[in-house]
């Protein structure tokens, strides 16, 4: 329905905030939703939109994991006065449909970097009391739920004694944050070393822009939890990984706790467990390196985590031999060998595989994981049919990150396109080299240092019993 612009509240979560500029948009193109921006600032848990439907705002809801709520905003201020004024302007009218005596209501209290009691939060819903606030109270379920919210800044060590910003309206919607534990490691039934968390799944299947009835291919499956996160908005889903124990969930268990591998683990058997089964087409146990899909495949987005080659390989089936001969009594048992697949290499066929088999405006949606000091945007992957629309950091050590990036197909290849991949740098050689040092030469070094220091600690205590 639409109506006279309102003003929003976006409260979001505060976490991986690098993702949710980035996903709030890929959640409005989606719907074709347009949001006017009040104030953004980045890197705060709020924004503020206007909207003149309840309804787009709503939809936003529907789909977001960042955003923990969405608020009819009715006041704002940076002092408890500025607050109470705003919402003594804020018209009545709009008020009186929500708290009328047939309406009943609660009051939330939530405090951002600061900690209150519940008598507390009572004495601060009282400060309310001039609200033409008429109804019963109904603590569980409502009709009217009223948020007010104080934000103490970002820092737990310097808490103000008062709020930076206050804020007071109608809850409109709340994100999808019970996804992130409905669909949680802990209990999932089949996980591996390397399972994505459901958080970042979620938000890559809304990067990807997954609706109902879309299909979603991850080339790089392992344990598939990107699958089981795109079938919560009704994509089917479809994997592969050159790893046949994985697929096969025969690899060694991954929780501390489980000495064997239960015989009902797969992925098959997560999508079960979380009614997504009828989402599920399979997975194939094949090399990306060597396609094996029909030149006509299209996919609407390909949602994926590659290797990078530190706590799994980066292989591809191959040899290093000049003309291999496999015996015919062989072939029958032949295992392929495999030869390292870097990880330049790696982004040039995931790209062009993206370009030849995305539908028009699909997505690719992948991370990529590089050293922080030597990021420069040139050193990402590109293709002239790809277009980069988004890219969040998620920092993993002080020296590394991964960066999740969203592409979006723009056209068709063509035979000419030029495909470069001198910038992209192999992210696994220099996690291993470190520079121009190897990584026996750091351990040598770090040996070295040990011995100095116990020669030390050594020479210490002797000169200290000798006085
Ligand atoms: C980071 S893991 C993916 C984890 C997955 N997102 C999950 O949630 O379990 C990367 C996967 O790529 C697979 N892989 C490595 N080289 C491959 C290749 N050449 N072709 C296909 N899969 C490969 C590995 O076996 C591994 O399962």
């Amino acid at each position: 329905m639409i109506g006279i612009p309102k003003k929003y509240l976006l409260w979001f979560a505060h976490e991986h905030v690098d993702f949710r500029i980035a996903e709030i948009e890929s959640i409005c193109e989606m719907y074709d939703i347009k949001v006017t921006t009040i104030l953004r600032p980045d890197e705060y848990p709020y924004w503020i939109i206007e909207s003149d439907s309840e309804d787009a705002v709503k939809k936003i809801a529907s789909r977001s994991i960042s955003l923990r709520s969405c608020i009819e905003l009715w006041g704002d201020g940076g002092s408890h006065e500025d607050l109470h004024r705003s919402l003594k302007e804020y018209p009545q009218g709009n008020m009186r449909l929500h708290l009328n005596n047939e309406k009943s209501f609660k009051v939330i209290v939530e405090t951002f970097c600061k900690h209150f009691s519940q008598d507390e939060k009572i004495k601060k819903i009282e400060s309310f009391s001039y609200l033409p606030i008429e109804g019963p109270v109904n603590l569980r379920n409502p009709d009217t739920a009223l948020m007010y919210i104080e934000y103490y800044g970002l820092d737990p060590n310097t808490i103000p004694d008062k709020p930076y910003h206050l804020f007071f309206g109608r809850l409109v919607a709340d994100g999808q944050r019970q996804l992130i534990r409905k669909l949680s490691l802990k209990t999932r039934n089949f996980i591996g070393n390397t399972s994505m968390d459901p958080q970042l799944s979620l938000i890559m299947a809304n990067q990807a822009q997954v609706k109902n009835g879309d299909l979603i291919l991850d080339p790089f499956v392992g344990s598939g939890s990107l699958l089981v996160a795109a079938s919560q908005f009704g994509g089917y889903t479809l994997g592969t990984d050159i790893d046949y124990l994985m697929l096969h969930a025969r690899t060694r268990p991954s929780r501390i706790s489980q000495k064997t591998r239960g015989k009902d683990e797969s992925i098959a058997s997560n999508m079960k467990q979380y009614g997504t089964s009828s989402y599920y087409i399979d997975v194939l146990v094949t090399d990306f390196s060597l396609p094996v899909w029909r030149s006509d495949m299209r996919v609407d987005a390909i949602i994926t985590d590659p290797p990078y080659g530190i706590r799994e390989a980066t292989e591809r089936v191959g040899t290093i031999k000049r003309q291999p001969v496999i015996d015919q009594h062989q072939v029958a048992s032949h295992i392929p060998s495999k030869i390292d697949y870097g990880l330049p290499q790696m982004f040039v066929d995931l790209l062009s595989f993206a370009a030849n088999h995305l539908c028009i405006n699909g997505r690719l949606v992948c991370w990529f994981p590089l050293f922080r000091e030597h990021y420069a945007d040139e050193q990402l992957p590109s293709h002239p049919c790809l277009q980069l629309i988004a890219n969040s950091e998620q920092i993993l050590s002080t020296y590394t990150s991964r960066r999740l990036l969203t592409y979006k197909k723009i056209r068709d290849p063509q035979d000419d396109d030029p495909i470069d991949d001198s910038n992209v740098l192999d992210f696994r050689v220099r996690y291993f080299g470190h520079g121009d040092e190897t990584r026996k030469e750091r351990r040598m070094k770090r040996a070295e240092q040990r011995a100095k220091n116990k020669e030390n600690w050594e020479k210490n205590i002797k000169s200290k019993t000798a006085r």
